[in-house]
């Protein structure tokens, strides 16, 4: 029979991909939403959509019926894994779920604090079969988070200074997902998944400016970013996350390029010039 495949994040930068890719493999693909009407105006009137609340556990029982695996994606706000995803993941023991493929963050296996590390800790506990992607930063935050920085400013604003960043598409990490998902041989494996190229954003600014035709300059200035984000209406706490991570990058700990992707691709990762030829209409 064929197996059934939960994605949670379904509405995100990830799991949108994720979906449509498997719905081109024909497999049988649930998308988790808190919102199914929502979700459907995203995903297609002809994806299956279920209710699915990390924070409620009511949803759990339906959700993760019948699932043999797993998508996890877990949401950006949700930061305390024991009280927020632990319970899921409980659940989804209890239902028999056979693999979980979970979106991980690049270095979390050294860096205990994150919550994509604890995350890990917590399935392995349970001995639910996994694959961790540990990604390097989205190149799609540059279309979302910063969009309009670029479009309206022509600024690229972040607390990076010089440090290199081993950009990755979403196109890409959906692509091994939905792999590691349907294909034997992944599990108890993790792999780290970056582009083939670090950039500063000195670089990343002169491909936009050659791409989009006009200037896009990098503004390193760290006050500027939090007065910024601080405007825009961004909260406190998570301005603080978004300069804990570009510090990282700025201290060169955001720049390890691995061959994990081309491997499990068996082509090349997605260049950031071809991303910004991708969404170039995004900035216009
Ligand atoms: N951005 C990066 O550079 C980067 C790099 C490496 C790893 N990551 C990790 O990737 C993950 C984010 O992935 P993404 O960018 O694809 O996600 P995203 O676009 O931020 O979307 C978040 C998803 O979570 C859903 N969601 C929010 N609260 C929920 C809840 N209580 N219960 C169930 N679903 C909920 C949202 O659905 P609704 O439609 O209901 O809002 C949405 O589908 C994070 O864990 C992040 O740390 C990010």
């Amino acid at each position: 029979m064929m197996q059934k495949i939960l994605v949670t994040g379904a509405t995100g930068n990830v799991g949108q991909e994720v979906v449509h890719l498997l719905l081109l493999q024909n497999c049988h693909v649930c998308a988790g939403v808190r919102n199914p009407l929502k979700a459907k105006q995203i995903l297609g009137s002809n994806v299956q959509c279920i209710p699915f609340d990390f924070t409620n556990p009511d949803t759990f029982t339906k959700a993760f019926k019948e699932v043999d695996k797993l998508f996890l994606v877990r949401p950006p706000a949700l930061a305390n894994v024991r009280q927020q995803i632990a319970p899921a993941l409980n659940a989804a023991k209890l239902a028999g779920v056979e693999h979980i493929v979970f979106l991980s963050l690049l270095g979390a296996e050294r860096n205990s604090f994150v919550p994509h590390s604890k995350i890990e800790r917590y399935i392995d506990q349970l001995g639910i079969p996994a694959t961790f992607l540990r990604c390097s930063f989205f190149m799609q935050n540059l279309n979302t988070t910063h969009r309009e920085d670029i479009k309206t400013r022509g600024e690229l604003l972040m607390p990076t200074g010089n440090g290199k960043t081993s950009f990755i598409d979403v196109r890409d990490i959906a692509a091994v997902a939905v792999r590691t998902l349907i294909e034997d041989g992944h599990q108890s494996r993790a792999y780290t998944l970056t582009g083939k190229e670090a950039l500063t954003y000195y670089d990343v600014a002169d491909i936009f400016t050659s791409v989009l035709g006009k200037p896009i300059r990098y503004n390193p200035s760290l006050l500027k970013f939090v007065q910024q984000t601080h405007s825009s209406g961004l909260p406190i706490d998570f301005i603080f996350v978004m300069v804990a991570i570009y510090t990282t990058a700025r201290l060169g700990l955001a720049g390890l390029i691995t061959s994990d992707t081309e491997q499990l691709l068996n082509r090349s990762p997605i260049t950031i010039r071809q991303y910004i030829e991708d969404y170039a209409e995004c900035w216009l």
